[in-house]
């Protein structure tokens, strides 16, 4: 029998396993340049951090966590998300008692037992970045825009930015009231209404058309706003169009956790199908009180890297496969004796700080010059019995197939001096 990996995940092999590093990289490179440290967390946490913290109620917590008892008797799950981790850590430190806010990223797996599809995976990778512990406009602004960099530096042109507000404590009641007395008079099946009760934001978000046909007269959360919350929206509207950052505004986004108030963003790209958010985020101003921390407001956003990488591939940017580190010189031992001076001249040349590789298992000159060809070396570096009696080695150019021999002693500044 053999294994396959659990339904939902995958593994990146090369070449793709190198575009994969640099998405995360260039993901992250723009809120480094704008302070955020880097935080890592554990990829479990007690159950109840994301119960309380995501919500009882979100789809997050009520069906796709993985959540197992450890040999302890202790509940855990394995994170489906960065925030409520991030918020927990900076409480158990008291990262908030220094300067505010605590700007930090992290770069890790997220686990949620969904519907397996194209773009949507049990197992996948977030980037995220969270400011806490100040409520500022410019603080949104800014993380959108990190995020926004992120994309055009992979060179991304068709990720649009979708806008929203969600109110705050003081409005969202009354909007909530109003949307609910809304729904209740509507034709829905039982798990629906009971919804209704427990989030009724959250049916705005129904994909079935027989849903959102009966919701083109809902109210809309813009038109309940308290005037600190338009204020607020409208500062964070104009930064962003003052820094060039297109966006739309979009009443109907909701997102599919519980702690949002106030600003709310997607970013999504067409070239996706269904799964089309690439990345998405907002202020959470209660989430600490929810996990039993002090007020601390705060705003972020998680990118999706799997996700980022169709989107790259949709835009064709993926076409040259062979990215990462490639392979300069390639060394061709033929017997025992060129195979261990090979080795410690492979050894000496990566220490010199090229790429190297050489060929192993014993093979003749034929199958060993095809494993140069395959590394993509533009160098072969063949030493046989007569060279090594010579104290030189055959320095071969593999795109001109030239090849001339040089002393032992000097083929590794020879090669450097080549590849500077
Ligand atoms: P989220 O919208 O649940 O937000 O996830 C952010 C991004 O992660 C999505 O836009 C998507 O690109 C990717 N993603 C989510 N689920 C999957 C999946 N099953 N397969 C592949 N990619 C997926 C959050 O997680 C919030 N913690 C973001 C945040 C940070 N809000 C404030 N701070």
């Amino acid at each position: 029998m053999s294994f396959q990996a659990p339904k939902g995940t995958f593994d990146w092999t090369p070449p793709r396993s190198e575009r994969v590093l640099a998405i995360r990289e260039a993901l992250a490179a723009p809120a480094r340049r704008a302070g955020y440290g880097y935080i890592e967390t554990p990829v479990f946490e007690d159950t109840a951090l994301f119960a309380r913290g995501v919500g009882e109620s979100t789809d997050i917590v009520s069906k796709e966590m993985y959540t197992f008892t450890d040999k302890g008797g202790r509940s855990l799950t394995l994170r489906p998300e960065g925030t409520a981790s991030v918020v927990r850590a900076v409480l158990q430190h008291g990262l908030h008692n220094g300067q505010l806010p605590v700007k930090l990223w992290y770069s890790g797996s997220q686990f949620r037992y969904e519907r397996a599809q194209k773009g949507r995976y049990r197992h996948f990778w977030q980037v995220g970045a969270e400011a806490l512990g100040s409520e500022d406009p410019a603080l949104d602004a800014e993380l959108i825009m990190l995020a926004a960099d992120g994309y055009a530096g992979l060179g991304l042109t068709g990720v649009r930015l979708l806008i929203n507000t969600l109110g705050c404590k003081e409005c969202r009641p009354g909007y909530r009231a109003a949307l609910q007395e809304f729904l209740r008079a509507l034709d829905l099946d039982e798990p629906t209404r009971a919804r209704i009760e427990i989030n009724p934001l959250r049916v705005l978000d129904d994909k079935r058309p027989e849903v959102q046909a009966q919701l083109a007269g809902a109210p809309m959360v813009v038109d309940h706003l308290c005037g600190a919350c338009k204020t607020y929206h409208e500062e964070v509207r104009s930064l962003l169009t003052a820094s060039g950052v297109a966006f739309a505004d979009d009443p109907r986004l909701v997102r599919g956790l519980d702690y949002y108030t106030r600003t709310t963003f997607e970013f999504v790209h067409d070239g996706l199908g269904s799964q089309s958010a690439v990345g998405g985020g907002g202020r959470y101003d209660g989430l600490s009180e929810m996990i039993g921390g002090p007020s601390l407001p705060s705003v972020g956003w998680a990118l999706g890297v799997d996700r980022t990488l169709l989107a790259m591939e949709a835009e064709g940017l993926l076409a040259d496969e062979a990215a990462g580190e490639r392979v300069q010189v390639y060394g061709v031992p033929l017997g025992e004796e060129a195979r261990r001076r090979m080795f410690l001249l492979v050894t000496e040349l990566r220490r010199a700080g090229l790429v190297a590789d050489m060929s192993f298992g014993g093979k003749g000159l034929k199958g060993a010059m095809k494993g140069a060809d395959r590394s993509g070396a533009r160098y072969a570096l063949v030493l046989g019995e007569r060279d090594l009696a010579a104290r030189a080695v055959q320095l071969k150019d593999l795109t001109t197939a030239e090849q001339t021999e040089v002393p032992l002693t000097e083929v590794v500044d020879i090669l450097k001096g080549k590849f500077s």
